[in-house]
């Protein structure tokens, strides 16, 4: 399955380009180092080496998914002789069976796993207050998102890099939202529907159904996954109020980091109970409000207010969160952390529900008709779109 060309290398679906040759190549008892010529140095365990073989029999042609298993091996398996070939490629002999493994330049490169490696593959969030959502908000036009790859590519880095973007001049059609979200993937389906439509009812089962103010809020903090991307397309706002907040999450978790260090500590460690109550339903969720991952980085908000139950802490930390969760709000509140906006019918608004918090206003509907038509799609289907658009484009 190796398809060894110099400049590329196919490996399932991914195409890995050519950048930098080995220059040399030599190994200890453990691990197999390469000298780059562009002068990184990457040091490759054999265990890893060998689980990555991608030969017909350790990988299956059928799904290009793998078949061996590495607890089939001794755990001290080492290689008999390794060549560097006169085409860069990294062929081994191991000591075990004798397997033959053989590793493409392009793809040993961008798997390299060196502290500095693995640091320029983290991707950083670009974190924004009202100053530079002012300036830099992403805008695009609904035709080309529809229509053109390119364009839709543009869209989902940005949607991923600022968790926030607008698409103007959109269809004032029902269930143009879904066709939207459909250009990246699946529907994320709730108890609210596939498609939900935001509009003042009788027999109201959401705050978001009625025509009172929303606090700043991610959709659906009662659920073990929140949904990734919320899309809300206005298709009427002729109601007066009902203007938008939208805040960066991750702004206002940096900002406690930096200035209320306690209080985020509290807020990253401490559970915050979720509910969301219906006929049919009933949803609960315990997590703290900023989640971070094994780095300590921020990775996700939960927080709507009106989606809450009593908090369910030890007694003496009871205080603790509660002061957390007042300081969190209040910065939520500050206006030079927020980006502010009237919605206008045409408008759709797609933002990355773990990270960014929204809110309206109350409104009025003596004075005219308010409806919101929006849908969720998780945050997996948007990363899995981006490497597939990068594979053609
Ligand atoms: C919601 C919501 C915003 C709005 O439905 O969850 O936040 O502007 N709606 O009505
Ligand atoms: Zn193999
Ligand atoms: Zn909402």
């Amino acid at each position: 399955m190796v398809q060894n060309k110099s400049d590329y290398y196919i490996n399932g679906y991914s195409v890995y380009k050519t950048e930098f040759n080995p220059e040399s190549v030599y190994y200890d008892d453990k691990t197999l180092t390469v000298d780059w010529d562009n002068g990184d140095k990457s040091d490759y365990h054999f265990l890893w080496l060998r689980d990555n073989c991608d030969c017909d029999k350790c990988v299956t042609n059928l799904s290009k998914e793998q078949v061996f298993e590495i607890c089939d091996v001794p755990f001290d398996i080492k290689p008999n002789s390794v060549e560097l070939t006169s085409d860069n490629m990294i062929n081994i002999i191991w000591d075990y069976e004798g397997h033959e493994s053989s590793y493409h330049p392009a793809w040993l490169k961008q798997h390299c796993y060196s502290q500095k490696a693995r640091e320029n593959r983290i991707l950083l969030p670009k974190v924004w207050d009202k100053n530079k959502i002012d300036k830099q908000l992403p805008i695009y036009e609904y035709k080309s998102i529809m229509n053109d790859d390119k364009s839709l590519l543009s869209w989902l880095y940005d949607l991923r890099d600022f968790g926030i973007s607008k698409i103007e001049n959109v269809e004032n059609k029902l269930k143009t939202v879904q066709k939207v979200a459909e250009r990246i993937s699946f529907i994320r389906k709730t108890n609210f529907g596939t498609v939900f439509d935001v509009v003042s009812k009788a027999n109201a089962n959401s705050a978001a159904y009625t025509t009172l103010r929303l606090p700043l809020h991610t959709d659906l903090p009662t659920r073990e996954l929140q949904p990734g991307l919320q899309f809300l397309h206005c298709l009427i706002n002729d109601a007066s109020g009902g203007e938008s907040i939208f805040v960066d999450g991750f702004k206002i978790a940096e900002y406690m980091r930096d200035n209320f260090n306690d209080d985020y500590k509290a807020l990253t460690k401490l559970p915050m109970s979720f509910y969301n109550k219906d006929k049919a339903s009933d949803y609960r969720f315990d997590s703290p409000m900023i989640i971070t991952d094994h780095n300590g980085k921020i990775i996700e908000i939960r927080l709507a207010n009106f989606l809450r139950g009593p908090i369910d802490v030890p007694a003496e930390n009871m205080q603790i969160l509660y002061r957390a969760y007042r300081q969190f709000i209040l910065l939520t509140r500050d206006e030079k952390f927020q980006f502010s906006y009237r919605l206008n019918a045409g408008d759709l608004i797609v933002f990355d529900n773990r990270r960014i918090l929204h809110s309206r206003n109350a409104f009025d509907l003596e004075s005219g008709d308010r409806h919101l038509q929006g849908c969720y799609v998780d945050k997996d289907e948007l990363l899995s779109k981006i490497r597939v658009l990068e594979r053609e484009l």
